[in-house]
């Protein structure tokens, strides 16, 4: 059966790539239960098999550090969603891209082990000194000075022709597209889940007020059960 994102279509910029966002978030608007997200404490096996269906629209997925610390697998899509892309000239699977100022990665993550193309790691000159040698050789190592949104952005597009980027968070990472003004549209599930704890994380977090975009228009809606799959789309000035 067809999903309802099978067939997506974004206004692609001319000069970047296309920014989206997808998380899923709990009714009072936590995306961590306990410190953590595990498959099954928020979504549902359908929200994780939409993350892919999401997944398979991109050219590369991106992802922080702590994410990837929690969740060290290639952010990519299962063999039946291979085809779809190879049919839209996508490559087979999306890139993988991880954002680390650390380089505290562990050489031993399916990421670096298992994985279908060499995932490509952002990093500062001190990040890259840090990484294990394994990772050196399993990835792409990629040096920016200033890891701003922009500058990632720039380098996806010219080095690696990324014209549709996918961030899968975590919170600190979102909120980083979001207060550079380019984030294009967001992707949400609100599931049907309370968290409570006061020290969990919502959807972005940051050290300022985000700057409000200046249409944000709701794309689309769809139920699931008692999920939501909720689309928007930003406008910035
Ligand atoms: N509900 C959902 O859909 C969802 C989705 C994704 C993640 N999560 C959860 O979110 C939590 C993690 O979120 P978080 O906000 O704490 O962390 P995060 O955004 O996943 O990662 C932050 C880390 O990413 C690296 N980083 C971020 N921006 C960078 C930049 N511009 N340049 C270089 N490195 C950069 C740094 O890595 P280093 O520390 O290595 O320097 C930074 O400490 C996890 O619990 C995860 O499970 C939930």
């Amino acid at each position: 059966m067809d999903h309802f994102y099978s067939d997506l279509h974004f206004d692609l910029p001319d000069k970047r790539p296309f920014v989206a966002c997808n998380m899923v978030m709990s009714l009072d608007g936590k995306v961590t239960r306990g410190g953590v997200l595990q498959p099954g404490s928020l979504g549902s096996a359908f929200d994780l098999h939409t993350m892919r269906v999401i997944r398979s629209h991109f050219d590369a997925v991106l992802a922080g550090g702590s994410t990837v610390r929690q969740h060290p697998f290639y952010l990519g899509v299962p063999p039946e969603l291979e085809h779809a892309r190879c049919e839209k000239g996508l490559a087979f699977q999306p890139l993988s891209v991880v954002l680390t100022g650390s380089g505290r990665l562990d050489p031993g993550a399916p990421l670096f082990q298992d994985s279908p193309r060499p995932p490509v790691i952002i990093t500062s000159a001190e990040g890259a000194a840090n990484l294990p040698e394994e990772i050196k050789n399993r990835a792409v190592v990629e040096v920016l000075e200033q890891s701003s949104p922009d500058a990632i952005c720039a380098l996806l597009w010219q080095k690696h022709q990324v014209r549709r980027l996918l961030v899968e968070g975590g919170p600190s990472t979102n909120f980083q597209f979001m207060q550079s003004r380019l984030l294009d549209e967001i992707f949400i599930t609100l599931a049907p889940r309370l968290v409570g704890l006061r020290t969990d994380l919502t959807l972005a977090m940051g050290d300022d007020i985000l700057p409000w975009p200046q249409d944000t228009e709701l794309v689309s809606v769809h139920r699931q059960g008692s999920e939501l799959f909720l689309r928007y789309r930003f406008r910035w000035e």
